[in-house]
């Protein structure tokens, strides 16, 4: 499929999605919002896709937020509307997809882009990444699930202040915050991705997108995270993986997950 602001390449078993708007810093217009989205549903039927790498073009940033000048004339009704269309198209679409998402952030994710690193799976920064939710700055609050998933990742303390002072930080103190997993130099970003990439696609798909359920129900409204670890635990067993892992543990050989 061809996009204009995005770009998705697939290279064994790895869909790289990569927002491509580099002299806008990769900022999030309701285009890219739209083809991001059809991006990673064609990555949802793609059967060979095992994990999705989504990084920004360019060395400068990743996405340095909702593009302003699309909603500097907004009301209320279009606010909330611009909120909760990406928060259903993308933002939540990732946070729950079945296939591991990997943020490879190579610069600044700033707002909406850090609200989008923070959907992902988990985070891994370049060096010279900074990151912040610089929304108030703009009389605004983050509206693509910053002030939900920021405050679960680090703690309401540090949300707070990073929402109240609009302040960005850097790659060591992201890592230390736990917001980012790894941070390594630009040039190794991609190739760290990849790694971790080729490390879980060894593994089953199938028992992946489970955990994915179960680590996500504890952060669901009404719903108990350890009655549906206890289902997906058990759903796991009616598995052709399954079968396979254990036969292959117990035949000393690695094992090959038919995904079934
Ligand atoms: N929305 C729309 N356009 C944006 C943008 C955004 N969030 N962030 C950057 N851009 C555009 C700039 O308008 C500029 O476009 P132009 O060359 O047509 O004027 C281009 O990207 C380059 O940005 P510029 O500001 O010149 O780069 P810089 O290196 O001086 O500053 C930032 C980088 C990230 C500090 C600065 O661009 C910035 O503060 N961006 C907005 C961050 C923000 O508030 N995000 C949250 C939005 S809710």
């Amino acid at each position: 499929m061809k996009y204009n602001t995005i770009l998705s390449d697939f290279s064994n078993g790895i869909t790289t999605i990569t927002i491509n708007r580099p002299t806008k810093l990769n900022a999030l217009n309701s285009a890219t919002i739209f083809e991001l989205h059809s991006a990673f549903k064609a990555a949802d039927l793609d059967f060979e896709t095992k994990v999705i790498v989504l990084t920004g073009s360019g060395e400068k940033a990743f996405v340095a937020g909702a593009d302003i000048s699309e909603f500097a004339h907004f009301e209320e009704e279009e606010g909330r509307s611009l909120a909760k269309q990406g928060q259903e198209l993308l933002f939540d679409m990732i946070e729950n997809f079945s296939t591991p998402v990997i943020a490879a952030v190579n610069g600044y994710a700033l707002g909406g882009g850090l609200e989008l690193a923070l959907s992902a799976h988990f985070r891994v920064a370049s060096s010279n990444a900074l990151m912040g939710l610089p929304e108030v700055s703009l009389g605004l609050i983050p509206g693509y699930g910053g002030t939900q998933r920021l405050a679960q990742l680090v703690g309401k303390g540090r949300a707070l202040e990073l929402i109240m002072t609009a302040n960005m930080i850097d790659a060591p103190k992201a890592l230390a915050y736990g917001l980012v997993n790894y941070v390594v130099p630009q040039e190794e970003l991609l190739p760290k991705c990849y790694t971790l990439a080729d490390q879980i696609k060894s593994n089953s798909s199938l028992a992946i997108a489970a955990a994915i359920r179960a680590v996500n129900a504890n952060y669901m409204d009404g719903v108990n995270g350890y009655d549906v670890e206890i289902s997906e635990f058990g759903k796991c067993f009616d598995t052709e993986d399954f079968i396979e892992g254990t036969t292959a543990f117990l035949e000393k050989r690695k094992s090959n997950f038919p995904g079934k």
